[in-house]
C-alpha cells in the first residue's frame, strides 16, 4: 500500500527541533519508577518499571495464516509504547489480542504466552468482560454511541459497576476533564455527542475508556483520521495520560511515534524486528530493516 513518503521520512533532531517539538524526553528507568518509601530518599532509584504486559513466543493465525511468529516483547507500565512497521505487518492483530478482540474471528487463535500483570490472558477462563474494563480500546475512526455526551461515558462506567446520580456526575466531569475536552462540551452534555467534531470524537472516547478505570489504553492510529490540530490536541492528550496509564499505540507516523512514545517496537511481516527505547530505536537503530523502514526506503 501506498504511503505518503513524509509519514516516513526520519525525524532527524533539528526537524524535531525545528518544528517546535521537544526531543524525545526518553525518561531513565529509574525516573519512571513507582516510587516507595525506600526509594523516596536521595538514594538514585535503579528500579526497572513493572512489566505491564508480557508476550513469550507469542504466535497467532487466522485459519492457516500465521500473522504473529513468536513475538516476545515487554511493554513497560505508566509508558507510551509505539507499535509501527508497514501495513499488513500485524500491529492491529497484536493490539486486538491485548482485549481478546479476537476471539470473535472464527479461525483466530493463538500459542504461547500473553499476561497482564501476571496473569494469563489467553486462558478461555479468563474474564474477558473483566479483561476488557482492565484495557480500554480506541479506534482508528471515532465511535461515540448516538446517544449524549453525558450517555456516553455513563453507559459503559454503569455497565461494571452501578453508580448514584451525583457519582455519576463527577465521573463523567473527571473522565471528560482527564481527556481534555470538558471545557468544550460542559455547557452541552445532553446534546447528542455525533454533533462533535472528528478530533472532539476522539477525545470523547477516550474519556469513554477512561471512565470504567482502565490500567492499559490501546490506541490503533488515534489520529489518521484526524486534521493536524486535531491530532495535535491527542498526542498532547497521550502524553499527559502516559503518567496514569500504560498506553500502546500504533502509529504510521515516524514523526508522531517519535514525539509521543517512550518505546517503539517494530514489526515487520508478523515477526517483532526491534524494540528499544524510542529515541535510541529512531537515531541508531540496530536492525538494517528498521532503519530501511525508519528512513523510508520501503513500506
Ligand atoms: N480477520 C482477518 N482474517 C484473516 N486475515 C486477517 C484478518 N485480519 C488481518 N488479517 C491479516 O493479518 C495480517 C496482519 O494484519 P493487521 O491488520 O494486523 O496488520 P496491520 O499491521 O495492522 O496493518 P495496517 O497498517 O494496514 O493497519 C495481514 O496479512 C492481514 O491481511
Ligand atoms: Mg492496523
Amino acid at each position: 500500500m501506498m504511503r505518503e513518503p513524509t509519514t516516513h521520512s526520519k525525524p532527524s533532531d533539528t526537524e524535531l527541533r525545528d518544528e517546535g517539538i521537544p526531543k524525545v524526553d526518553v525518561m531513565s528507568i529509574a525516573e519512571r519508577a513507582p516510587k516507595t518509601e525506600e526509594t523516596m530518599s536521595n538514594t538514585p532509584d535503579t528500579t526497572p518499571p513493572r512489566t505491564m504486559i508480557s508476550t513469550r513466543d507469542f504466535s497467532s493465525w487466522y485459519g492457516k495464516f500465521k500473522a504473529l511468529h513468536e513475538l516476545n516483547l515487554d511493554i513497560p507500565e505508566r509508558m507510551v509504547t509505539a507499535l509501527i512497521g508497514p501495513s499488513g505487518c500485524g500491529k492491529s492483530t497484536f493490539l486486538r489480542w491485548i482485549n481478546r478482540m479476537n476471539d470473535t474471528i472464527t479461525g483466530a487463535r493463538s500459542t504461547g504466552a500473553m499476561t497482564l500483570g501476571g496473569e494469563d490472558i489467553t486462558d478461555s477462563r479468563y474474564d474477558v468482560v473483566d479483561l476488557r474494563r482492565r484495557v480500554g480500546m480506541v479506534f482508528q475512526r471515532p465511535n461515540p454511541f448516538p446517544k449524549s455526551i453525558f450517555e456516553n461515558i455513563a453507559y459503559g462506567a454503569n455497565l461494571h459497576r452501578k453508580y448514584s446520580r451525583s457519582d455519576l456526575e463527577q465521573l463523567v466531569e473527571h473522565s471528560l476533564r482527564q481527556a481534555a475536552i470538558w471545557d468544550e462540551v460542559k455547557d452541552r452534555l445532553k446534546d447528542s455527542a455525533l454533533g462533535l467534531s472528528g478530533g472532539q470524537q476522539q477525545r470523547l472516547c477516550i474519556a469513554r475508556a477512561i471512565a470504567v478505570g482502565p490500567e492499559v489504553l490501546l490506541m490503533d492510529e488515534p489520529c489518521s483520521a484526524l486534521d493536524p490540530r486535531s491530532s495535535a490536541a491527542i498526542e498532547e492528550l497521550i502524553r499527559s495520560l502516559r503518567e496514569q496509564y500504560t498506553i500502546v499505540v500504533v502509529t504510521h507516523n515516524m514523526q508522531q511515534a517519535a514525539r509521543i512514545s517512550d518505546i517503539t517496537a517494530f514489526f515487520y511481516e508478523g515477526h517483532l524486528i526491534e524494540t528499544n527505547e524510542t529515541e535510541k530505536l529512531f537515531t541508531r537503530p540496530a536492525e538494517k530493516q528498521t532503519d530501511d523502514y525508519i528512513s523510508g526506503r520501503f513500506g
